[in-house]
Parts: structure tokens; sequence; C-alpha cells
């Protein structure tokens, strides 16, 4: 269904790495969506006529949820904390091509729901409005945020293959595998099907990954919720903390310095990505192996996270 991502050589830090460009899987399905909803487009799911799905108005997800559901014909609700005044006067972005799909966007926060659901985590929240509201319950599919879910590990373990498959034609020994973390899923699957699939042990592999959101404790709880703990990923941090979605001068030079590789990043998990990075390099100057780093698409969002900054922070040339 996807062709294999060509995995690319770059400096970073004065020592080259490798990208996995994942991003490059599918242009509407980029990166971790490719392989997180390739469960979705690979089996049968004609009894299905009605996709929810929740998160924020301006996710990767949600764009990608809206070519699902067009592609198949179901209608799409998608539920979202807030959308901010800026986005409902100036549409772009996964926003915008989502719309323009069919998503119906829905904010919570109009609906009127009993207080209990106040102190409730998103995900909590639709999950009891799915079970009260909908009544076509075999014909729905919930998709939880960020596609935290199990179906996620189908497609993710085609990136492992793909990954063993490029360590052993280059014949490398050791393998460090980064890539930035939200819901930590596509880490969490991707590390368990890396000691998995590899049986005989012959490359030495570590997943190693950084917190975008809430902190290591809440990583790792997110994993506890997918995987054993033998296959936790490293997780590894620079000291900071960081703040899902803020704009720092950090992060954004960080982009501005990655993207003069000739390879577009995206603006919100690839700078802290690359941040947590850089500072592990520093750790481990002596480390001689082999060093991939999983793009893991998302770029359509950087044309409403791009102005933000430049406003912010004036322009890059
Ligand atoms: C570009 C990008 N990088 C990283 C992530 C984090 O992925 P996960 O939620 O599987 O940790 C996402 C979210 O899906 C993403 O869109």
């Amino acid at each position: 269904m996807f062709a294999i991502s060509p995995v690319q050589p770059m400096l970073f830090e004065q020592r080259p790495i490798f990208v996995k460009r994942d991003d490059l899987l599918h242009p509407d399905f980029s990166g971790n969506k490719a392989r997180k909803f390739y469960h979705f487009l690979s089996q049968d799911y004609a009894h299905i006529t009605q996709l929810v799905g929740s998160g924020s108005a301006q996710a990767n997800s949600l764009y990608s949820m809206s070519v699902l559901a067009k592609q198949q014909g179901w209608q799409f609700d998608y539920y979202v904390s807030h959308i901010s005044d800026f986005i409902l006067q100036h549409p772009n972005g996964n926003y915008a091509a989502a719309i323009a799909n069919g998503a119906n966007i829905i904010e919570v926060g109009q609906l009127k729901l009993a207080d209990k659901y106040q102190q409730m985590h998103l995900d909590d929240v639709v999950q009891c409005i799915v079970a009260s509201d909908y009544n076509n319950k075999n014909s729905l599919l919930h998709i939880p945020e960020g596609g935290r879910c199990e179906y996620a590990e189908t497609g993710v373990a085609i990136l492992a293959t793909e990954i063993i498959d490029w360590a052993r034609l280059r014949n490398t020994k050791a393998l460090k595998v980064f890539l930035p973390s939200g819901t930590g899923t596509t880490a969490a699957y991707l590390n368990k099907q890396l000691l998995q699939q590899q049986t005989n042990n012959n490359i030495n592999i570590e997943v190693l990954t950084c917190s975008t959101v809430g902190g290591d404790d809440y990583l790792r709880q997110q994993f506890s919720q997918l995987v054993a703990q033998e296959y936790f990923p490293t997780i590894v941090n620079d000291g900071h903390k960081y703040h899902f979605g803020k704009l720092t001068q950090r992060c954004y030079e960080m982009w501005q310095t990655v993207c003069q590789s000739g390879i577009e990043f995206e603006l919100l998990y690839d700078p802290v990505g690359f941040l947590v990075l850089k500072h592990y390099l520093q750790q481990h100057s002596q480390w001689a192996g082999d060093i991939v780093y999983v793009h893991q698409g998302g770029v359509l969002g950087n044309q409403s996270m791009l102005p933000r900054y430049q406003r912010k922070f004036g322009y890059s040339e």
C-alpha cells in the first residue's frame, strides 16, 4: 500500500545521522499517521459508517482522519476542547483542510454537558459521548486522541521491519533510533516490534524518545497502557520542561537549523526532538554506532505554526 520510506543522511551537530523519511509515505497520511492508520486502510471496514475522533483543532491526526473518512464515505465527528478565535477567523492548515474534507468539528466547551465532565480528559469525555449519544455502535469507529490504540501496531510493525532491513543492508552492528513522542504510541510499538522481530539479536538496537507533552512520568504512564514494561523505549531529556505547542526561541532556532539540511521538519515535535537529541549526543560523544531519526511527518501543520512563530520571533531568511 505504501512504498518503503527512504533513509537519507544528514549532518547534525557535526556528525552524520540518518533520517527515516516517513513524511514522504503519502501526502495525506504522512509520517506516523500512515503507520497508525495502516490497519484501517488495509482491512475491511465496510460495516463502518461513522468515525469519531478527538484532539486539538490543528492536529495532524485530524487531517489524516478526515481523509480516511472521506475516502471511505464515513461521517466524521471530531471533538476538540477549544477552538481559538484566531483559527475560527483564519482557518488554515490541518483545520481548514479537514473541514474541506467534510469533518464536523465539535467544541466540547459549547456542548451542554454535566458538571462531572468538566474535570475529565477529552478522550474520556468523548468515550462517554460515544456511549450515550451515538446509536449506531456497530457501524461506529472511535479512534482515541493521537491514534493511541492497539490498531496502530500493525503499521508500526512495518516501520520496524524497514529499519531492520536497512540496518542489515548497511551491516550496522549498533543502532539508536530516535523519535519524539506525544502519546508515545509510535515509540512504544516501534520498540516492541524491533525487539520481537530481531530474533537473532545481531543488531544492538535501542529506541530513544523524549516527551513533548506532560513530562517523562506521564509518557511512562502512556507506555504502560500500550505495552509491557520490557518493551518501554528509553526516555531521554535535556533538563528542560517542554509545554506542548508553546513557542520558544530555542525551538524555533533548532527548527531553522535542521531545515537547512534541505529536509522540512515539523514545528511541534521535531524541534524538541532535535534539542533533546543534541543534548544526548553531547553526553554520548564516544558512541560510534548509527543514529536514525524518524521523521514522523506533520509538515502540513507548519502552515499554521510557522506564521505564529514568525509573528512572535520574526522571519528567518
Ligand atoms: C509529526 C509528529 N511527530 C510525533 C508525533 C507523536 O506521536 P505519538 O503520539 O505516537 O507519540 C505526532 C503525533 O502523532 C506527530 O504528528
